[in-house]
């Protein structure tokens, strides 16, 4: 088990938290549907317009170098929306076989053309496949999405199909001024904390596998 940061080359985001504090109960409540809303509404209500546009491909580059993966193995995203670090890894690693999950319908059917057929919808607290039959798992910013004991129950899951091969990312906070510009932001999130306390969590689930968080920067200028 290893803290790693397989997201480096994610494009870092701004976040206008002073306009998504605006009827922000209302917002967390369409978010947490996970339909139409939170993927092509609003920035408020939660992406903003989730088209593909290439940013997952460097990241597709780094974790398949990560886990030295090859044509014919067999790769899991959880929480893998309509797809598109799927379709990435099948591209920067010819012959991989990639698969999803995702407990939203809407992004199951919105899905890109190139993983039709490769994504299920489901719940990451029981993962339909037999043990060890992948070999990695990933669950980017998805497991938090539950609380604690559903924490537990997913990673249970993950650890379960790809015994010390997978990769998750949760939501974490280092300080208060952190905490506090994280609960303004977020929408859709039940469980976060600082990074020792999730590897308290991870241990108790019996996880093996690597993990980083997703830590929100403050910005002054669209901050409260
Ligand atoms: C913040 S998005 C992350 C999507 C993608 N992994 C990424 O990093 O861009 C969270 C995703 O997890 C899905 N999700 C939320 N709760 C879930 C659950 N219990 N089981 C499976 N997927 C879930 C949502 O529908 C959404 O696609």
């Amino acid at each position: 088990m290893a803290e790693v940061n397989l997201l480096a080359r994610y494009p870092k985001a701004r976040r206008n938290v002073k306009e998504r504090m605006v009827h922000k109960e209302e917002n967390r409540r369409i978010a947490l549907r996970f339909g139409k809303e939170y993927f092509d509404g609003t920035r408020e209500q939660g992406y903003g317009g989730y088209r593909y546009d290439g940013r997952w491909i460097p990241i597709a580059e780094d974790i398949v170098r990560h886990f030295k993966l090859r044509a014919g193995q067999r790769v899991l995203d959880v929480g893998c929306g309509k797809g598109f670090l799927v379709k990435d890894l099948m591209k920067v690693c010819p012959g991989l076989e990639v698969f999803g999950l995702d407990i939203s319908e809407y992004a199951v059917v919105n899905c890109e053309p190139e993983v039709v057929g490769r994504l299920h919808v489901g719940n990451a607290l029981h993962l339909p496949f037999p043990d060890r039959s992948f070999d990695a798992v990933l669950a980017i910013n998805t497991v938090h999405n539950l609380d604690r004991t559903g924490c537990i129950q997913a990673l249970r899951e993950i650890e379960r199909l790809a015994p010390g091969r997978a990769y998750i990312q949760v939501d974490a906070y280092r300080s208060p001024e952190e905490r506090q510009v994280f609960e303004d932001w977020m929408l859709t999130a039940q469980t976060y904390a600082m990074p020792r306390e999730w590897e308290k969590i991870l241990a108790e689930a019996g996880y093996t596998g690597d993990y980083y968080w997703t830590i929100l920067e403050i910005d002054p200028e669209w901050t409260t």
